[in-house]
């Protein structure tokens, strides 16, 4: 059965992605198979209070009663605007449930263990690797709680952020900074320093090929105890803007995660970023290159507190690639706290 079950997987992770990317629910698929391992109904979750994928998929099936339901994450053991997933599921008469991986909300965990006392059977960590790759973000978050941090800069090859009189807008290409607006609306936060805000007046809004507004506007968090000029172009943002007279990373993250802030895109500049990665709170770089030299001072990431060799930053490069001159290159830390997560196992149980 687990081929089938794997294969189910695979489908149902697929079905997960018809979900939104942003916000705080996860994007999760379910399907039901009967007892030869048909495919018999899909489902998927729309976004916070649409029905989570189990129950879509439920609704979507006269009677239930004996159907295998392939979940990629653990169905929810929580009441929240809807039902839990696994009292849904129980009620519905399936008998045996397959999911990929553990569900890490402090509130929705345990779902597996509520099937198992009604006498489903559950297997956790079917295609966990998968999953774990698909949900990165999502679950990356949800076990910090504090939003996933992606570090972007854009730098001369010699490692440059600015000119010696602090200009540096026009460093990268139009591909390179396109890519920047579309990573902007795919983050439900950006991040700069105060200092980015006074030499830059930045905009920090998502906007496409025309210089037109996208929909998603991502909330610009400024970070710094200096106060933000009265005039400047921020105070336009349609989201507003939040000045936080904080220097406190974790602080900040923690709030940001309350006011469900899941993706936050630093943005800079050099100061913030490097305290950022000082303090161990990158889950994924975003490092533009352009075939520039500027030499000087201005570098695209300061002082880490590394003294020696052995103790520099180990990262995996994930991809390399050309938008127009330049390089966008994408990196993760080569330790993460996800390494030391919860195993999912392989397991079933009665
Ligand atoms: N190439 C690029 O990708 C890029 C991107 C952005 C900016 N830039 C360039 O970078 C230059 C500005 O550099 P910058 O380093 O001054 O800008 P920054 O990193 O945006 O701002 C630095 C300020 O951030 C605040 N801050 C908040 N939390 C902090 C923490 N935990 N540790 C340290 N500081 C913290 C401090 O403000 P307070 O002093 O107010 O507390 C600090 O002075 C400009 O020339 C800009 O054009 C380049």
């Amino acid at each position: 059965m687990s081929e089938l079950h794997e294969t189910a997987m695979r489908h149902a992770l697929v079905l997960a992605a018809n979900g939104p990317a942003l916000g705080v629910n996860p994007q999760v698929g379910c399907v039901l198979l009967d007892a030869d391992g048909t495919i018999v109904a899909e489902g998927w979750h729309r976004g916070a209070g649409t029905p989570h994928a189990e129950v879509d998929a439920l609704s979507k099936v006269a009677d239930a009663t004996g159907l295998t339901a392939v979940v990629t994450l653990e169905p929810c053991n929580h009441t929240g605007r809807t039902g839990p997933c696994s009292l849904a599921l129980i009620a519905a008469g399936i008998t045996t449930v397959v999911y990929a991986v553990s569900d890490p909300g402090v509130s929705s965990a345990g779902g597996a263990q509520t099937l198992r006392d009604a006498g489903v059977e559950v297997e956790g960590g079917v295609l966990a690797d998968e999953a774990e790759e698909f949900l990165r973000v999502w679950l990356t978050s949800a076990r910090l709680r504090r939003p996933f941090v992606t570090v972007k800069w854009a730098s001369t090859l010699d490692g440059r952020a600015a000119a010696a009189d602090g200009s540096s807008q026009w460093i990268t290409g139009t591909a390179a900074r396109q890519r920047v607006h579309e990573q902007r609306a795919a983050s439900d936060a950006i991040l700069v320093g105060t200092g980015t805000v006074l030499a830059d007046d930045p905009t920090l809004t998502a906007r496409g090929d025309a210089g037109e507004l996208l929909e998603q506007q991502p909330l610009p968090v400024v970070l710094g105890t200096r106060p933000i000029p009265g005039d400047a172009k921020l105070w336009d943002h349609p989201r507003g803007v939040l000045e936080t007279g904080s220097r406190n990373l974790d602080e900040v993250l923690a709030w940001l995660f309350e006011q469900g802030i899941r993706r936050a895109y630093v943005e800079g500049g050099p100061t913030l970023a490097s305290a950022f990665i000082a303090a161990g709170l990158v889950d994924e770089y975003l490092v533009y290159l352009a075939p520039k030299l500027l030499g000087g001072d201005r570098l695209a990431v300061g002082d880490l507190g590394i003294t020696s060799i052995g103790e520099a930053r180990e990262l995996h490069i994930t991809a390399v690639e050309s938008l127009g001159d330049d390089i966008l290159i994408t990196a993760r830390p080569a330790s993460t706290p996800l390494d030391h997560r919860v195993s999912t196992g392989s397991t079933t149980e009665r």
